[in-house]
């Protein structure tokens, strides 16, 4: 199976759980401008879990979405969390969790200090800040320090640094239209929660539809989870067959997520 349909097949695994414990949705539910989409700390959740990973290492924590996100989906998955100027809201949202830990410091130092210090450990990054060409190169780096995948937030097919991602890299994005048309109702609040704030703009704006997903060729600031670097056969494989299998379904029925829960609950 290739990664993105791996990926895929454990989504569906994992949304019901996702879905218990976090309860995105509810009235509640804290939504934080600038702050990671709920689909995409969903898409990380599950990345996670299908890659057995010990130890989260996240550089941008800022008022700390993507960390108590995935904190509250593994309250025992040890999260180590930095930013350069570490802010007392992201420190008061985040005290309940014991297996978090917030450090104030620079994202490339901490997370390559971190890799090397935990050889035998299966660990997996995530950089939210620094971001662009930089936050590649660094994503690269962490790769070749021996992280088993490195999450890297704001890679939209708008932005420079999505060719350079293509070219260089496997990896899964939260834009797939699968992904996005199976669990893109994650992110209701944020649709509404940026119209209120008058941004206009994409990706804050209302693209409910697979149309307007088309026309746009991306969806939301997108997360993308990159494994490796790739190599001359990854690239041959995605010339010749890989595009076919892929898009190959599992079953011929297509699956889109159906809420055990009833959906005034979750919407
Ligand atoms: C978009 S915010 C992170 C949002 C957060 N992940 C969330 O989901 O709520 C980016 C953060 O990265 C931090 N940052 C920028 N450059 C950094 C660096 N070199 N090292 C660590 N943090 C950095 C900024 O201070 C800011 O708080």
């Amino acid at each position: 199976m290739t990664l993105r349909k791996k990926f895929l097949a454990q989504c569906e695994r994992s949304i019901d759980t996702f879905v218990e414990r976090l309860q995105p949705g509810r009235e509640d539910f804290p939504i934080v401008p600038r702050g990671i989409w709920t689909s995409e700390a969903f898409a990380l959740c599950a990345f996670i879990e299908m890659q057995n990973i010990d130890m989260l290492f996240e550089s941008g924590i800022y008022r700390g979405q993507s960390t108590w996100i995935v904190a509250s989906y593994f309250n025992q998955l040890p999260i180590a969390s930095v930013d350069i100027k570490l802010q007392q809201a992201a420190i008061d949202r985040l005290s309940p969790f014991s297996n978090v830990t917030l450090s104030e410091g620079d994202g490339a130092e901490f997370l390559l200090k971190a890799l090397r210090e935990n050889p035998e450990k299966r660990i997996a990054v995530v950089i939210d800040g620094p971001k662009n060409e930089a936050a590649l190169e660094l994503a690269g780096q962490c790769l070749d320090e021996g992280a088993v995948f490195a999450g890297l937030h704001d890679t939209d097919r708008s932005k420079s640094v999505r060719p350079p991602l293509d070219e260089g890299f496997v990896f899964v994005a939260t834009d797939d239209p699968e992904f996005v048309s199976a669990y893109g109702f994650l992110d209701e609040g944020k649709w509404d929660k940026g119209l209120e704030e008058g941004r206009g703009r994409f990706p804050y704006q209302k693209i409910k539809d697979y149309k307007a997903y088309e026309e746009l060729e991306c969806y939301g600031p997108t997360l993308s989870m990159l494994t490796r670097r790739k190599s001359t056969l990854d690239v041959i494989w995605e010339k010749t067959l890989g595009p076919i299998v892929d898009r190959v379904p599992e079953t011929t029925e297509k699956k889109l997520y159906q809420p055990k829960l009833p959906v005034h609950a979750i919407r």
